[in-house]
């Protein structure tokens, strides 16, 4: 699905359906008034006739359009004008998303970016009508044998833009919401695939399918390459697998490598099951998705790299499976991590941080403007979080600002959580540099210092995101968070650098 800023007035652009929004007791946007106008008060008698109130999602579809290049007209309620905050608009793409797919029309026509959201933009209207209604499109099929989907899908959104607009930025903000919403859905997808069909092979496999259609250079160390480069905590992880571990390394140059990069950082686990510190068997299944910080690294980078964004951006990703054998690793082992600091495992389900503490020191040799670390890191930030927010640490006040404000500016939202120095008491050893666990309080920032223990001197961020990176019950399923986070975060950083550069 792709959406298209339109700009034309109503009488010219032909389409299978045109969206627009009625106010509560019928007070009409200015789209709606002059389709009314148009058509001769014919939006004006149905709703009479339809007797509706218009509360927020409440719709009517009007068919026997008298305009020739308008098959049907689909009204939706706006509710009152204060009850329209972001949420309640989210609600109505929502709601438009669903009309439309059970509709079967291929193409529409939106007026709903001329409806004002309380403290939004119009940018931002425009950003979650593209991502509301790609995701809305999304549907997993891949190892599913007769549920080949025949039905019409949309394919085609046209978003008609308010008249006093700037065009030009708008159609910008639509540009760059499709190919995030691209990346978001390769991120979903590559979630949503099982761990026998996802394997760090398969990983590096789509790495390499990357480097062939993108301008991306991809790298990738094998089992002997890392043994060589003595990454012990991301060997100690893979060694209860058959499946060999590896370091995938890509680089997209869309600036002057001269330019320090942006190092994204993946956890690549294709699947969890906690190694001999076992996890218990309920909802198991769900550790396919401790792959998703890798996947959200691809999906970015997939996305930037289309965009043609001029930036300098690595991605990194360690991954393995993380598996109980009579090889793996245990509890009590005490392993040399690649910056030289030994680890004591106190819990091998503590792998994540592990893979990344050698990534992140890994990362260090393309001396890095950031660093940003995603991982499905801890169930304590799901229980801090829930599902609605990642995880934000870092220790880079401008960094921190920056990523919340990206991911606002998309409704990827992160939030801010403490990594003061007091938590480090919680990761001493007796045996070790450090421990791999810190105890149960706290449990997500523990985590987090334990990946801070390896980015010192480092512009860090770490983000959590194993509440939002996948559904569970009904809806189970990946979201293909953070991409959205991501790629608004380093198109931002993008223009900053232009700015930058014109002012030097
Ligand atoms: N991949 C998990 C984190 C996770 C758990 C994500 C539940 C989503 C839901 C991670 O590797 C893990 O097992 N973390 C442990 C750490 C603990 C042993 C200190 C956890 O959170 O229980
Ligand atoms: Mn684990
Ligand atoms: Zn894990």
């Amino acid at each position: 699905m792709k959406c298209k800023a339109h700009i034309t007035d109503l009488v010219q652009q032909p389409t299978a359906c045109l969206v627009v929004g009625i106010y509560h007791n019928n007070e009409f946007p200015p789209s709606t008034t002059t389709l009314d106008k148009l058509t001769d008060g014919c939006v004006q008698k149905a709703v009479e006739k339809s007797g509706i109130e218009w509360a927020i999602g409440s719709s009517l579809l009007i068919y026997d359009s008298p305009l020739n290049n308008i098959e049907r007209i689909l009204l939706l309620g706006l509710g009152k004008d204060e009850e329209l905050n972001p949420r309640n608009f989210q609600k109505l793409v929502r709601r438009m998303s669903r009309c439309l797919r059970n509709l079967q029309v291929t193409q529409a026509l939106t007026c709903l970016s001329e409806i004002p959201i309380q403290n939004k933009s119009l940018h931002w209207n425009l950003t979650q009508q593209v991502l509301i209604s790609s995701a809305d499109g999304y549907q997993y099929s891949r190892t599913k044998s007769n549920d080949k989907n025949t039905r019409p899908k949309l394919e085609e959104l046209d978003i008609s833009l308010p008249t006093r607009a700037d065009i030009t930025a708008c159609k910008a903000v639509i540009r760059e919401s499709n190919a995030i919403a691209e990346g978001v859905e390769y991120t979903r997808e590559l979630g949503d695939l099982p761990g026998n069909i996802c394997t760090p092979a398969y990983l590096s496999r789509q790495a390499r399918h990357l480097q062939q259609s993108l301008p991306i250079k991809v790298h990738i160390l094998e089992h002997a390459d890392l043994k060589k480069a003595g990454m012990g905590a991301l060997l100690a992880v893979a060694r209860g697998s058959r499946k060999k571990p590896r370091l995938i390394i890509m680089e997209y140059q869309g600036a002057p490598s001269t330019e320090q990069p942006i190092v994204l950082v993946g956890k690549g686990l294709t699947f969890d099951a906690g190694g001999i510190s076992l996890k218990p068997g309920a909802k198991m299944d769900e550790m396919k998705y401790d792959m998703c910080g890798a996947a959200s690294v691809l999906g970015t980078m997939q996305a930037i790299a289309k965009l043609a964004i001029p930036i300098h951006c690595i991605g990194i990703i360690p991954t393995s499976e993380n598996l109980p054998d009579g090889n793996a690793y245990k509890p009590g082992d005490v392993i040399t991590s690649l910056s030289g600091k030994t680890i004591e495992v106190l819990n091998t389900d503590a792998e994540g941080r592990l893979i990344l503490c050698d990534a992140l020191t890994y990362s260090r040799q393309f001396n890095p403007a950031v660093v940003i670390d995603i991982a499905t890191l801890t169930g304590a930030c799901v229980v801090a979080l829930g599902g609605h927010a990642s995880g934000l640490f870092s220790t880079d006040e401008e960094l921190a600002q920056q990523l919340l404000v990206a991911g606002e500016q998309v409704h990827d939202r992160a939030w801010r959580m403490p990594l003061w120095d007091d938590y480090q008491e919680q990761l001493k050893s007796n045996f070790a540099d450090l421990a791999n666990v810190g105890g149960r309080e706290g449990g997500a920032i523990t985590a987090a210092r334990f990946l801070s223990s390896f980015t010192e001197k480092l512009r860090w961020a770490h983000l959590d995101i194993a509440g939002t990176a996948w559904l569970s019950g009904s809806k189970k399923g990946a979201t293909g968070r953070p991409v959205a986070l991501l790629c608004r975060y380093l198109i931002n950083q993008s223009r900053m650098d232009q700015t930058d550069k014109k002012s030097d």
